[in-house]
């Protein structure tokens, strides 16, 4: 039976967490589709155009190691309003979501653009200052010089212009499970995710 799996949400919600798990308990692969934006947004950055960023993207500029940056997630949220951009994407999400053994994307626009026919979409979402604060704790853990005050003004800001843009802004597909983090740990988010995969589709984990 085929299962593809659409997350979406705002910044630091913990979709990758989430994604990851689901995969990994469905036996699915997973895109992580941030990622290109942020490969995109990040070549913008040496002063390559954001079009032509987004067309000539290679496996290599997905595994450059400082995409998780703050300067290169405003980058990436940038490239993504324009419409131009996402429309160079679009195929390459679309193909992997509709792959033999079924998939997890996550992003912004996967239920309501990419894959609105996905038998299972969530939109994510926890407060600003629990999101704030996971996302300062995996920056310091990983090195960066951030205070706690940056990382909430940087998420605001993000999510302000992920949302408003006009080209497939983050929202809620009508069909989409609203799961809040904010008061869950891991373990409890994953498996209220888990059972409510299984209540919509009939489908058990295989993990
Ligand atoms: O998910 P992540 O925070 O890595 O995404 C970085 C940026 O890429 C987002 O703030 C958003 O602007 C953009 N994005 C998007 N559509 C997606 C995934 C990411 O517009 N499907």
């Amino acid at each position: 039976m085929r299962l593809t799996i659409a997350i979406d949400g705002p910044a630091a919600a913990g979709k990758g967490t989430l994604s990851r798990a689901l995969a990994a308990a469905f036996g699915l692969a997973h895109l992580d589709t941030g990622l290109i934006y942020r490969a995109a947004g990040r070549r913008t950055l040496d002063g390559t155009g954001a079009l032509e960023a987004a067309q000539s993207l290679t496996a290599a500029d997905l595994e450059a190691d400082d995409l998780r940056t703050p300067d290169v997630a405003r980058a990436a949220s940038v490239v993504a309003a324009i419409p131009e951009v996402r429309a160079a994407l679009v195929d390459f999400q679309r193909a992997f979501a509709r792959r033999q053994g079924g998939a997890v994307l996550d992003g912004r626009d996967i239920g309501t653009v990419i894959c609105p026919e996905a038998e299972m979409k969530f939109f994510v979402t926890a407060s600003d200052e629990v999101r704030a604060e996971r996302r300062y704790a995996e920056l310091i853990e990983s090195g960066h010089d951030v205070t706690l005050a940056s990382v909430l003004a940087d998420l605001r800001e993000r999510d302000a212009r992920d949302s408003a843009r006009a080209a497939a802004p983050l929202k809620p597909a009508e069909d989409a499970e609203v799961l809040d983090t904010s008061e869950m740990d891991i373990d409890t988010a994953v498996a209220t995710a888990i059972a409510m995969v299984t209540a919509r589709t009939g489908i058990p984990p295989v993990a």
